[in-house]
């Protein structure tokens, strides 16, 4: 089963995303590959090489050596293999513009500064009640109509959601359309046809935004970046607000679900936290690094030809600095593969590493903090309604996690 989505993934060979060692644990084939030293050539299904490293040192440098560019399609035969309607999106300028992911510096510089001035101490703590209001709300209803639910669509996936709504400034009556947009865009088997036109249809949604917050600015990101800067065209902002919805939402979903997934399945973890509720912070660091969920790794194609370990790597190759094996690296973390919410705290390469680190990280740990407190003082009794065997993982999809957690608490 692949994803129908027409995202431009990276076709590695099922062994490196099956997880065949369990739900939190990366595939034994990337394992072993990092046994076997810092870097490695594979063919991708599309008969293309590309470089995985497998090094939590090595990664960081990587991420940090401006020969690596974060734009994939700068590589003319990345392009030709894109599905057509994807490959004309990828090239359009006014689709990619404010997309600032995949730019290199200068470019990237000047979006980065424009947001990173937006990410402000302040906003994030006038956010914080505002998140704490949105978790309660969802837990009040998963309540009153339980016990019993799918944690992914009452909680972890609204929960990041309305906190970009609150971010973008989408007002109350519009969070609804908003919601039905975005989380169409993230089911599975959507054709590339139709995904291209939800695509058309969220971008329509968010130059009505744009257009409401250049009449009439409110205290939101949004507005906040059309004062900074006049010149920002629509298409500018509207890439922006995209790609923090991209970035934001999907991501922060799977950690909430797989995270809850992962405490569940480690009750002695579990009972840690609870007896210990303000280690939560501790415990959301060893979660991200545990679990890894961009886990095809974080994607460079090289400028020039780099020699990586004494590996010569041509240029315009792929290279993928793997997020799960650099988080299991022995050599970084003793006893790696153990999830252990009272590990001291440590860097990981859940956020990436240099210039694209996550923007979004601050905001992500407090959604995380306030949406694991809450499911864990809340829902006594909190367990899986069903073995944990049965339950869907997204190894198919870019971002890793499940599909569904059906869960259960007492009365
Ligand atoms: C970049 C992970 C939540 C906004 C990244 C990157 C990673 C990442 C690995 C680096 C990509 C690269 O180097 O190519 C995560 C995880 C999250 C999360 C695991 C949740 C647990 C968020 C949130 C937001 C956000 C909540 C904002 C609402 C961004 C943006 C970038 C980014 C804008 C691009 C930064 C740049 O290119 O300079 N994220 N992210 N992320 N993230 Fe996050």
């Amino acid at each position: 089963k692949r994803p129908g989505t027409g995202r431009p993934t990276v076709p590695l060979p099922p062994e490196f995303t099956t997880r065949d060692a369990g739900p939190f644990d990366p595939p034994s084939a990337l394992t072993r590959l990092g046994e076997d030293g810092p870097v490695h050539r594979v063919t991708m299904l599309d008969g293309d090489p590309a470089w995985i490293v497998t090094s939590h040192e090595l990664a960081r440098t990587l991420l940090g050596d401006p020969r690596m560019s974060s734009d994939r399609f700068r590589s003319r035969r990345v392009l030709e293999k894109l599905p057509a309607p994807v490959r004309a999106r990828m090239t359009d300028a006014r689709a990619r513009a404010g997309s600032f992911i995949t730019m290199d510096p200068p470019e990237h510089t000047r979006y980065r500064k424009l947001l990173t001035g937006q990410f402000t101490v302040r906003r994030m703590r006038q956010l914080e009640p505002r998140i704490q209001r949105i978790v309660d709300d969802h837990l009040d209803a998963m309540i009153a109509a339980g016990p019993g639910a799918d944690l992914v669509q009452a909680f972890a996936l609204p929960v990041p959601s309305l906190v970009i709504c609150e971010l973008l400034g989408v007002g109350y009556g519009d969070r609804g359309e908003f919601q039905e947009r975005t989380g169409k865009l993230l089911k599975l088997d959507v054709p590339v046809d139709e995904v291209m036109r939800l695509a058309e249809e969220l971008r329509a949604f968010m130059q009505g935004l744009v257009r409401s917050k250049r009449a009439e600015p409110t205290d939101d990101m949004l507005s906040g970046l059309i004062q900074a800067d006049p010149t920002l065209t629509d298409d500018e902002l509207i890439g922006m607000a995209n790609l923090l919805l991209v970035a934001g939402h999907e991501t922060t979903a799977n950690m909430l679900a797989l995270g809850t997934f992962a405490l569940l399945e480690h009750p002695e973890q579990l009972a840690a936290l609870r007896a210990e509720p303000s280690s939560v912070g501790g415990a959301v660091e060893e979660l991200l690094r545990y679990l890894s969920i961009v886990h095809l790794g974080v994607v460079r194609t090289t400028r020039e030809e780099v020699e990586i370990a004494g590996e010569v790597v041509p240029a315009d190759s792929t290279v993928l600095v793997s997020v799960p094996a650099g988080n299991r690296d022995p050599y970084q973390y003793p006893r790696p593969d153990v999830l252990d919410v009272t590990r001291p705290r440590g860097p990981h390469l859940a956020f990436g590493h240099g210039v694209h680190q996550c923007l979004g990280q601050q905001l992500a740990r407090v959604e995380m903090t306030v949406g694991f407190t809450g499911l864990l003082t809340r829902l006594p009794g909190l367990r899986l309604a069903v073995p944990a065997a049965e339950v869907p993982m997204r190894d198919d999809m870019l971002v890793y996690g499940v599909h569904a957690l059906p869960i259960t608490w007492d009365a």
